[in-house]
């Protein structure tokens, strides 16, 4: 780990803990609205309250989290610094939470103006966020595989966020947009182009490097996140002309499934047999997105599947808790205690005793939480089947995300306490 480079050039540590330790309080609202609307929600996928669902955990938990691992990532990984992150923080964070509570308020009350002042909100912020990162990242001379995905997921974001509004603005002023293609466009961008293009990049980096695994093989680290735009380019076109839309999603699966084999294929391959929940949260991650990719393939080549609302259950929960909400849980047990400690180490003066990441983080806090996860992730896959079951598997969402905020807010609190300790200790010097 070059923890000098991280360190030096890394933001002030207020700025990445802000997004990380709001997120999981949009996996608590999501999961005890879930169990408060009930099986209701199971039935489709277009209701309201679906919706609502599904963007307290997109535009909440993963976006707050994700641009949180942007802002403390791009020094570390691409080498660039954003212009004055402290403000930038201060700025966006707050904004992109208020949106994030207001669009689902819109969408699963049909509030017009809900609607329209959170897609106002997200354009707003976002711009913020692809100005500072986009300015970043295009100066900066590093060129590794890394850095391209993270200049794509950066247009993703912006992609995703603009069709996002076109959406709010038609469901708000019942404009007569082409919704459907509209939103699977939109999701397309928002899941593939945004959050797997961003997870592939910072997996390139630490994968090997947190789990000791060999590196991703280059061609097939520069190679994907080109593919994967290509195909998102295509699948677009379908807004103008018709596209052979089965062909581009196998595509588009088959892209996904590869990624989530590769990762699988070198943690089997790691150089210490480490199993800590870290590698336990990436490992599910990578299985539900291979399951994903199997199944939305196999949606594609069997039309009367496509119109199953338990399909839909089934592929939303495997890519959004099952995908993005584990790897970011296991990642985030990763880089709050990291960041702790290396915040500490520049403090301490040499010779003064300062926590390692374990004493910020125990392994047996993450390890029940974790199992709580699973639970909730078996109970939401269950309710596919017995809808009833969802009022339970929300409770148990709602519960696993509460401790994962308990424990990343113990491992900072472990943070602010240490250095006062340290401070106290050097003015006693
Ligand atoms: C930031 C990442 C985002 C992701 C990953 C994302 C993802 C999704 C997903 C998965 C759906 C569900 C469609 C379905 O069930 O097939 C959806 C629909 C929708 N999204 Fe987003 N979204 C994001 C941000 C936004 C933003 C910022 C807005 C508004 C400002 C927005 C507005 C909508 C609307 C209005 C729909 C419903 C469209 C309809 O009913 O026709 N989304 N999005």
């Amino acid at each position: 780990m070059p923890a000098d480079l991280s360190f030096e050039q890394a933001p002030p540590i207020s700025v990445p803990l802000r997004f990380f330790l709001s997120a999981p309080i949009f996996g608590v609202v999501a999961g005890a609205l879930l169990s408060w609307w009930g099986a209701d929600v199971v039935t489709s996928r277009w209701l309201g309250e679906t919706l609502a669902l599904t963007h307290l955990l997109v535009a909440g938990f993963m976006l707050q989290a994700m641009t949180g691992a942007l802002f403390q990532f791009l020094p570390v990984a691409a080498g660039c610094n954003i212009a004055r992150p402290m403000l930038v923080a201060a700025t966006v964070h707050p904004l992109l939470a208020a949106a994030a509570l207001l669009l689902p308020l819109g969408l699963a009350g049909g509030i017009a103006i809900a609607l329209r002042v959170a897609a106002a909100l997200f354009l707003f912020a976002v711009a913020i966020v692809v100005v500072a990162t986009g300015r970043a990242l295009l100066r900066t001379p590093a060129q590794g595989a890394t850095v391209l995905a993270l200049r794509l997921a950066v247009g993703g974001l912006a992609i995703t966020v603009l069709l996002g509004t076109a959406l709010a603005d038609g469901l708000a002023g019942h404009r007569s947009w082409p919704l459907v293609d509209l939103t699977s466009i939109h999701v397309a961008w928002g899941l593939g182009g945004w959050a797997l293009v961003l997870l592939a990049g910072v997996s390139y980096f630490v994968v090997p490097m947190f789990q000791l695994t060999p590196p991703y093989p280059p061609r097939f680290a520069r190679w994907l996140p080109l593919l994967l735009l290509a195909v998102l380019l295509v699948w677009s076109l379908q807004l103008i002309v018709p596209i052979p839309q089965q062909l581009v999603l196998i595509c588009g699966m088959a892209l996904a499934g590869a990624f989530s084999a590769t990762t699988l294929w070198l943690q089997q391959r790691r150089r210490r047999r480490i199993r800590d929940p870290v590698f336990w949260f990436f490992r599910l991650a990578m299985s539900c997105l291979l399951a994903a990719a199997l199944l939305a393939a196999g949606v594609a080549l069997l039309p009367a599947l496509h119109d199953e609302a338990s399909v839909a259950w089934i592929l939303g929960v495997l890519l959004i808790p099952g995908v993005f909400v584990s790897a970011i849980n296991g990642m985030l047990y990763k880089i709050v205690p990291f960041i702790s400690w290396l915040h500490l180490q520049r403090l301490a003066l040499p010779g003064t005793p300062v926590p390692n990441v374990l004493d910020l983080l125990p392994g047996s806090a993450m390890r029940a939480q974790m199992i709580l996860h699973l639970l909730a992730m078996v109970l939401l896959l269950m309710s596919a089947v017995w809808p009833s079951i969802v009022t339970l598997a929300g409770v148990a969402f709602a519960t696993s995300s509460a401790w994962l905020g308990v424990n990343l807010s113990r491992a900072v609190w472990r943070y602010v306490r240490a250095r006062g300790r340290i401070g106290a200790s050097e003015r006693g010097r």
